[in-house]
């Protein structure tokens, strides 16, 4: 099989979804400047367009707010179909953005851009750097607990609806959310999207950080939701060690990162779980672990912890699906194959996990990984994501981060890594 045409597709993806300095994961579904995507559109870009890579950058880091923080959205311009708007946030901003940050891994695709073309990318990323450094200044005081990184709201984790926050969010009170008109089930089959219930809640948590001003130490003392997530804490800790590799070629003095390096790799560790045996999120008001083995779990090798206690579930859940890696345990209760972050398959996930695993040494592991992620989009298209049962396409399609991770990983014809 030849897989050249993909390679084309996927390139047309992102110059489709292109709006002018920065990428929208879909059109219809999801109109604006998303942080996470924007980094994979980036690292997608570079294998084709290296100024157009670094400008999606800056587009995102110009939003940086005054305290660091980098929103997980950015309301580039006005779209009435899209809930909840700028209006609902209340965050300000020109443009107005989210008042929630999303997975740091900008710094990461930062460093990846930058290897893909050093010369053209030297001046673009040095002068980036401070507000990397500031974005991650911001996680550590905003967010770290105990080198854990934290969520307060389940969008900032990137896996919406993921089982890990079930518990804390049934402690939400939604009495005050009101009526209101949800968009996305307009795009998408409803039962591929969060429940009604799971909706009022979100908007319930929104309203509440936005009624404490988005101030700190406010959140953190008082916001009903507060988990620990290992996908957040394996990124975070992930991006410093990439954010001290670009302070270090730039000569700058990276001793307060190597402190938040240790401060993590130790955090890191507590989120083991030792009854279930994997890493797991913890709930920080109620001091449990939330019983959720998910793709996060398997983040440890992307954040450079090389532990092969994760290697036999990898493999048996290798065993159980077709296409590798569900968002949550197939053997977990409530696994739902085509429900978003309840058991389908990611492919920018994959990409970040299958990296992991090849730097740590992990060949044939990383090499199911890579290949199945091969699979799945070439059988099934650029979704947003996939069944690992049968491959179903879910979602938005013609998507901005499977065309990136197709470029810079999945394709035979990528690097396949950072
Ligand atoms: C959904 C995903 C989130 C992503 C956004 C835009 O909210 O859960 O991770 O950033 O869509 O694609």
């Amino acid at each position: 099989m030849t897989y050249e045409h993909l390679d084309e597709e996927a390139r047309q993806i992102l110059r489709d979804n292109d709006r002018g300095g920065y990428t929208v994961p879909t059109s219809g579904l999801y109109p604006y400047q998303w942080n996470w995507d924007s980094a994979f559109a980036a690292w997608g870009f570079s294998t084709f367009d290296i100024d157009r890579a670094w400008v999606e950058l800056e587009t995102l880091m110009a939003s940086q707010w005054d305290d660091g923080m980098v929103p997980h959205i950015i309301f580039h311009r006005v779209v009435p179909e899209y809930f909840p708007g700028p209006d609902v946030w209340g965050a300000g901003g020109n443009p107005p953005t989210s008042g929630i940050s999303q997975p740091p891994i900008a710094a990461t695709m930062a460093r990846a851009v930058y290897a893909a073309d050093m010369v053209a990318g030297r001046p673009r990323l040095e002068a980036m750097y401070d507000g990397l450094l500031n974005w991650h200044r911001w996680f550590m005081r905003a967010r770290v607990d105990d080198g854990m990184c934290c969520i307060t709201h389940p969008w900032e984790s990137g896996r919406d609806n993921a089982p890990d926050w079930d518990e804390g969010m049934s402690n939400v009170d939604t009495s005050g959310v009101g009526a209101y008109q949800r968009r996305d089930t307009s795009h998408v089959d409803n039962d591929m999207r969060p429940t009604k219930e799971q909706y009022d809640q979100y908007l319930a948590l929104l309203y509440f950080s936005r009624d404490c001003g988005w101030d700190i130490e406010t959140i953190n003392r008082t916001s009903p939701l507060r988990i620990a997530d290992p996908g957040m804490t394996f990124m975070l800790l992930r991006a410093h060690r990439d954010l001290k590799w670009i302070g270090d070629a730039f000569g700058r003095d990276t001793t307060e990162i190597d402190g938040w390096i240790d401060t993590m790799v130790e955090g890191a560790g507590r989120l083991w779980n030792p009854d279930g045996g994997y890493y797991d999120s913890f709930n920080m008001r109620t001091g449990a672990f939330t019983g959720t083995l998910s793709c996060a779990s398997f983040y440890c090798w992307y954040a450079g912890i090389d532990d092969q206690r994760m290697l036999p579930h990898l493999d048996r859940i290798l065993a159980a699906v077709k296409y590798p890696i569900p968002s949550y345990d197939p053997d977990g209760p409530g696994f739902d194959h085509i429900r978003y972050w309840r058991g389908p398959v990611w492919g920018m996930a994959n990409s970040q996990i299958g990296a992991g695993l090849t730097e740590m040494g992990y060949a044939e592991h990383a090499r199911k990984i890579r290949e199945g992620t091969r699979a799945v989009i070439a059988d099934h298209g650029f979704a947003e994501y996939f069944s690992p049962v049968d491959g179903t396409p879910a979602g938005g399609q013609h998507f901005t981060w499977t065309a990136a991770i197709w470029l810079t990983y999945a394709s035979p014809q990528a690097k396949g890594g950072f």
